[in-house]
């Protein structure tokens, strides 16, 4: 397959919606690939699917390099994009240059996501400028948390044209995208009917030009965590439970190693 570029996504708007799913290691990256997502977002979700941590403050920019130079190693088209994590792009354009170089120089990722509104146009429009195309998020922004908490973002009239207006001056400021996370669904068609780029929801109803999923909520891997706004296409989580208990009970009596898993000479 031919890799995914900017361009290729910008025109799928109105043509075909996007799937993406985040991965945060080859192996998966590689069986994303060969689903046919074309877009693979290393989220700065790999501090609480892959690392322990509560919430995402945590995840640095090396752990980021770190996942992210994997899941290339991992595809050959799908495009991807990397996170820039908390505070690696918010204290000034120049530390956002500097942080989003590294991300694209020793991890060879297509594109950065960062998260905020208007008054980040000024970074992404450097970052664009200099040859980084950048993925905006906006609505429920988890490295907000402790400010906002988890919920839905854009209800009541003011806080949707707030909303609306970030995502305006976002493609003003040349994203090639912008993810719409956890806001009104009818907020989100408003969106995505006024931009020219891609928007791609998650928790902000059908009618984004793509969608995107925490992998491990698609798997089920994330145990009694299920958001309203996942749906779960497997229970690969209580799947690996099984295999390990059968393993478990196969090594205390004997039956691993059989014959057929042995040298015998
Ligand atoms: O970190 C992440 O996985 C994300 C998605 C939820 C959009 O930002």
């Amino acid at each position: 397959m031919k890799k995914v570029s900017v361009h290729a996504l910008r025109a799928m708007k109105g043509a075909e919606k996007i799937a993406m799913l985040t991965a945060y290691d080859a192996q998966t990256a590689s069986f994303l690939e060969a689903a046919g997502i074309p877009v693979i977002l290393v989220g700065d979700s790999v501090g609480t699917t892959q690392l322990g941590y509560s919430n995402t403050i945590p995840v640095t920019l090396d752990d980021m390099i770190h996942h992210t130079a994997a899941v290339v190693r991992g595809v050959t088209s799908s495009f991807v994009i990397a996170d820039l994590p908390f505070m690696t792009y918010q204290l000034s354009v120049e530390q956002a240059l500097a942080s989003s170089g590294r991300l694209l120089q020793e991890t060879g990722c297509d594109a950065v996501k960062l998260e905020g509104g208007a008054f980040r146009a000024p970074t992404v429009r450097a970052l664009v400028d200099n040859g980084i195309p950048v993925c905006a998020h906006i609505g429920l922004t988890p490295q907000s948390v402790k400010a906002i908490g988890l919920r839905v973002q854009g209800r009541g009239a003011e806080a949707a044209d707030r909303l609306f207006a970030d995502a305006l001056a976002l493609e003003e400021a040349g994203a090639f995208a912008i993810v719409l996370e956890g806001i009104p669904a009818p907020l989100a068609a408003r969106i995505t009917a006024a931009l020219k780029i891609p928007t791609i929801g998650i928790g902000a109803g059908p009618d984004c030009d793509g969608q995107v999923l925490v992998v491990s909520d698609l798997l089920g891997l994330g145990g009694a965590y299920n958001p309203k706004f996942a749906k779960r296409y497997a229970e690969i989580g209580a799947a690996i439970t099984a295999a390990a208990a059968a393993y478990k009970s196969d090594v205390l009596s004997g039956a691993f190693p059989d014959a057929d898993h042995s040298y015998l000479e």
